[in-house]
């Protein structure tokens, strides 16, 4: 299948490895994000984090998203790609103080305040700048998301949002003074989530939240991002299940009237549209085994060494009808520069393409440079 898929002759004409991004399948989950998020008030952002090549930033911006950003890069990357500044929120425990007044400077959408001392920092420097900031706080709903803890957000022990204990007293503190705009409430309970039973629970949350509140005006509420992809079967599931997502919400959240509903979708978006194109370096036989070594590892993939995440790997070039198993590894020093254990390929030799797929999201947005080598260039579906 992925003989077909991929442009093999444009990859042998360019230097490997590289993400090849198949623009087509990034416009078809974008019309299907819009399609299935079309209720009055419902507003989708884009998490810039997940992948923040200018290309793909481009063409999410220009199919009407917001982004979602946690850091002044991410602000600029935005922006240079075209997102309005006011469909920019700002997110992330650490904000500085530079980042802080150049986002205020910027005119950006809303912060999305984790802490007490956040706050009264955002408070000072807006004081002085004599500007309003446009708030909402980020409330850690304590809600298991039953995902990889490195990448759950949600719990008591985790180091986002604000406690339930600690909201009266923050929502006070906005309310008091004349330097916040109180934009509303945030949550986000982690990502690569596929059963959407955790959203029924926070929708549930928020409800007996607002409950509580009844007398303050609550604009809006930003539920984050988080919905998985189908890393198994990229091919026979390339756009996520957005129906189904958008549906948990219209069903079981009760919005006020006139009140916005704001995600922030990153991996749903862009991971079935890219791929980690490498060429086999070598094939090396090992004890009991056979290894083939790719000229890109972790520091161009680093799901499967920090989470245990297994991309679908397939040689793109082999013509051979008979089957091997093999260990795929990458170049780094590093024992857990390792793509898959014992995958079944057809028969691989050194010189010959390898995909690793579901690469869009968090692939190129969290390479490094580790042993010196260089970032991957970006090849685009034409
Ligand atoms: N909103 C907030 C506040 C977040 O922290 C995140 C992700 C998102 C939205 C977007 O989540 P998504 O829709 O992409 O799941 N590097 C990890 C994922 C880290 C996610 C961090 N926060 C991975 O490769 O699995």
């Amino acid at each position: 299948m992925g003989q077909t898929y991929f442009p093999v002759d444009r990859f042998r004409n360019a230097s490997t490895p590289l993400y090849y991004y198949d623009l087509h399948l990034l416009e078809a989950t974008l019309d299907e994000v819009k399609a299935c998020s079309s209720f009055p008030g419902y507003h989708v952002h884009y998490a810039v984090k997940a992948n923040a090549n200018q290309e793909i930033l481009r063409h999410i911006a220009a199919a009407g998203l917001g982004a979602d950003t946690v850091s002044l890069g991410e602000i600029k990357a935005a922006l240079g790609a075209g997102f309005p500044a006011p469909k920019i929120v700002f997110a992330g425990v650490g904000k500085t103080d530079e980042e802080i007044s150049m986002a205020l400077e910027l005119g950006i959408g809303c912060f999305n305040v984790e802490s007490e001392a956040e706050l009264r920092a955002i408070v000072a420097i807006a004081e002085k700048m004599g500007k309003k900031a446009p708030v909402a706080l980020r409330v850690n709903p304590e809600i298991d998301a039953h995902t990889h803890h490195y990448i759950t957000t949600g719990l008591a022990e985790n180091k986002f949002g604000i406690a339930l204990t600690m909201l009266d007293i923050l929502l006070d503190d906005c309310f008091k003074s004349e330097w916040i705009d109180f934009r509303g409430l945030h949550f986000h309970i982690g990502s690569q989530i596929t059963d959407l039973e955790p959203y029924r629970i926070l929708c549930e949350r928020i409800n007996g939240l607002q409950a509580k509140y009844p007398d303050i005006v609550i604009p809006s509420i930003n539920v984050g991002g988080g919905l998985g992809v189908d890393y198994d079967d990229p091919e026979g599931n390339p756009i996520p299940d957005f129906k189904g997502y958008f549906k948990v919400f219209k069903e079981n959240l009760q919005l006020r009237p006139g009140q916005e509903l704001h995600f922030e979708l990153g991996r749903a978006i862009v991971a079935q549209c890219g791929s980690l194109i490498c060429k086999v370096v070598y094939v090396k036989e090992g004890v009991g085994k056979k290894f083939v070594i790719l000229d890109g590892g972790m520091t161009a993939l680093i799901r499967p060494a920090l989470y245990q995440a297994h991309h679908k790997i397939e040689n793109i070039t082999s013509k051979s009808e008979e089957m091997e198993k093999y260990d795929v590894v990458g170049p780094i020093c590093e024992s857990s520069d390792v793509f898959g254990i014992e995958e079944v390929l057809p028969e691989t030799k050194r010189g010959d393409l390898i995909a690793l797929r579901s690469a869009g999201a968090y692939g190129e947005a969290m390479a490094s440079c580790y042993n010196c080598r260089a970032l991957p260039e970006a090849l685009f579906s034409r």
